[in-house]
């Protein structure tokens, strides 16, 4: 199988993860009995540009055991778990390019591998892959059926490509159904960012003030998990109406100029650039620690920091740099900028990561499905779908819920009746 992986070796670590994580994964489980028995992915290429961990493979197996070929890079140079990578290159049939820690090039030339399996179906978590065969594999265009697309960031990045008449093929915003950011964006990103400050720092976060930079769900789901651990949380926004939210949920908000100055830990969760400035910088305590959630490592200003230590920086612990500025401050910076809870610890939780990857194997049957009549937009995550997840996944947690009585339901449907 062609692959570029760390080390095979890891294959047999990798395997026994992917089996703990798949319990986690029942709603996926299903997916992938009725796909193994109805093969409806059959005679299709999927070219994947995901986070390679225990959560995507149970995905990849998934779209293979219904009949696709699958080829797999790296969403982000930092969050490959290469032991999954490994045990995915030698067990299953799926190509695999991705290894933590690969440079800028190198990544590159892994998403070029997967494109050179000239892909039909596309599935990206960020929207590096769809512009890179937008921008430099145009020749490729035609064979394409149409791609999904998992998080925020990339759904930003293709409707702007639609905007511009530049999208040449149906994209899916599977991060748009409600299965998926109502849950995967608040509870996976909550709990893992808070667990890879936590992996990476061991400090303790009670009493301490955490800066949410940022209250959309991710946000929320930050904030959240922070202040049940008993910390001060600060939350900061350029929008009226989530600031508005978040202050009557208790939290401060302020502008960040203001939280700078009081803040011990920062987590950044807007999917912007130059959120955290040199101007930010200067004004923080000694001891802060910078941390980023959001795709891309753009929110914080990584070479402002460079600039105000002046050279002196140094590793202190795995994925802990320490910034000393000239006034003998140190500001941490966690993962590089990188989206933290991949890289410094290992993403959401499979049982929620279950629903984001239930939406987008159910989103590529209907992508196939459909060959041909879709138009080359964003297109929501079909209603029948997201609902389906929802009831699969309350039945794999063995939770019931009521029913509307005949009544009820005619009630709803009538207007006469007032006080
Ligand atoms: N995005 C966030 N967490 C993830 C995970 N565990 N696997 C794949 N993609 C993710």
């Amino acid at each position: 199988m062609d692959c570029d992986v760390k080390d095979l070796g890891l294959a047999q670590k990798g395997r026994e993860r992917i089996e703990w994580a798949s319990g986690e994964m029942r709603v996926l489980a299903l997916i992938r009995e009725r796909f193994q028995k109805e093969r409806p992915l059959t005679g299709i290429t999927i070219g994947a540009c995901l986070h390679v961990t225990t959560e995507t493979a149970n995905l990849v197996e998934t779209l293979f055991a219904g009949g696709a070929e699958v080829a797999l890079c790296a969403s982000n140079p930092l969050s490959t778990q290469d032991d999954v990578a490994a045990a995915l290159c030698e067990e299953t049939g799926i190509e695999v390019y991705a290894i933590k820690g690969e440079d800028n090039e190198t990544y590159y030339r892994h998403i070029n591998s997967v494109l050179d399996t000239r892909p039909n179906v596309t599935m990206d978590d960020g929207a590096d892959l769809v512009s890179l065969l937008h921008k430099e594999r145009q020749d490729q265009l035609g064979e394409v059926i149409g791609g999904t697309e998992e998080t925020t960031t990339g759904v930003i990045r293709m409707r702007a490509m639609a905007a511009d008449g530049a999208l040449r093929y149906p994209i899916v915003s599977v991060n748009d159904a409600n299965t998926k950011h109502l849950f995967d964006n608040r509870f996976g990103t909550g709990q893992s960012t808070i667990d890879a400050i936590m992996r990476s720092t061991n400090l303790l976060l009670a009493g301490r003030t955490v800066v949410v930079c940022g209250y959309g769900m991710c946000g929320r789901g930050v904030a959240s998990r922070a202040k049940g651990l008993g910390a001060q949380v600060v939350v900061t926004e350029v929008d009226a109406l989530p600031a508005l939210e978040a202050a009557m949920e208790g939290y401060r908000v302020m502008p960040l100029r203001e939280a700078a100055r009081i803040g011990e830990v920062f987590v950044t969760v807007t999917g912007d650039t130059g959120v955290i400035r040199r101007e930010h910088l200067e004004l923080m305590r000694d001891g802060a620690v910078l941390a980023n959630a959001g795709h891309f490592d753009v929110e914080i200003d990584k070479s402002a920091l460079a600039e105000l230590a002046g050279g002196a920086v140094r590793r202190i612990r795995d994925f802990v740099d320490e910034f000393t500025f000239a006034d003998g401050r140190r500001v941490h910076l966690l993962a590089e900028g990188r989206l933290v809870n991949l890289a410094a610890a290992e993403g959401h939780p499979a049982a929620v990561m279950d629903m984001s990857f239930a939406n987008q194997a159910l989103s590529v049957e209907w992508i196939v499905k459909r060959r041909g009549t879709l138009d080359p937009e964003v297109h929501p995550v079909p209603a029948e779908i997201d609902a389906e997840v929802a009831r699969l996944k309350l039945q794999t947690m063995g939770i019931e819920i009521d029913a509307l009585t005949k009544e009820q339901e005619e009630y709803l449907r009538s207007w006469e009746q007032g006080t």
